[in-house]
């Protein structure tokens, strides 16, 4: 049987403007690790269209199976089966990757696993290699609009350690960690994609 395909409106919704942005990013044929994975929507749609690179999903150890519906009915050739990665493990099970990919991970993860992603992408990417940030974030300690504050205030309820992260903040680490903020796109829905480069 089939596995479940679970399904998120907001993947349905941003994966086409954020496709139509990093299709100018990942130009260069090479592997792209995607970090929170969650459905897999995301990269059966962006490996579609960039047939030039190989995709490589990846998730929290019992998370990849959420993935496996899609990429096993898309039966992409540039799909790779995704990986168990825990973005604080100490080693990460990944060799050879030329650029990186997370979306809607940042405000979910602990401010440690955000500084790990960092660390660990560091650790894995050449110097010129992009990572590309999807999400929401404040600006200054003001949100981009109301729904982000709610949401914003509906995730701390939910947990502590969640919460929309603020710019000043992500890029303080992103740039101790050994990147530099290339670009930061106004993207649908309140959101952004933050291109940082690995210095
Ligand atoms: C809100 S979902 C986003 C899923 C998908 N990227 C999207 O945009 O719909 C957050 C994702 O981050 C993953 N995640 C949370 N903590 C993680 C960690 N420490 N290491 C790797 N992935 C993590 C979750 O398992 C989940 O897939």
């Amino acid at each position: 049987m089939a596995p479940e395909k679970p399904f998120s409106q907001a993947c349905e919704n941003n994966k086409q403007p954020i496709l139509e942005r990093i299709r100018h990013i990942f130009t260069s044929p090479g592997t792209i690790l995607e970090i929170g994975t969650g459905t897999g929507q995301h990269a059966v749609h962006f490996a579609s269209s960039l047939s030039h690179v190989v995709w490589q999903p990846s998730d929290r150890p019992g998370a990849t199976g959420f993935s496996l519906g899609w990429i096993e009915d898309a039966a992409l050739p540039n799909v790779l089966p995704p990986l168990e990665l825990d973005v604080a493990s100490e080693s990460w099970p990944i060799n050879c990757i030329d650029g990186a990919f997370s979306a809607n991970t940042a405000h979910i993860m602990t401010w440690e696993e955000v500084k790990a992603m960092f660390t660990g992408l560091a650790k894995h990417l050449d110097k010129g290699m992009p990572f590309c940030l999807y999400g929401p974030f404040s600006y200054g300690g003001i949100h981009t609009s109301d729904s982000n504050r709610q949401f914003d205030q509906h995730l701390r309820s939910q947990a502590p350690h969640m919460g929309i992260r603020e710019m000043d903040d992500l890029l303080e680490l992103a740039e101790r960690a050994g990147f530099r903020l290339e670009n930061d796109h106004q993207m649908p829905a309140n959101n952004r994609l933050l291109v940082l480069l690995k210095l």
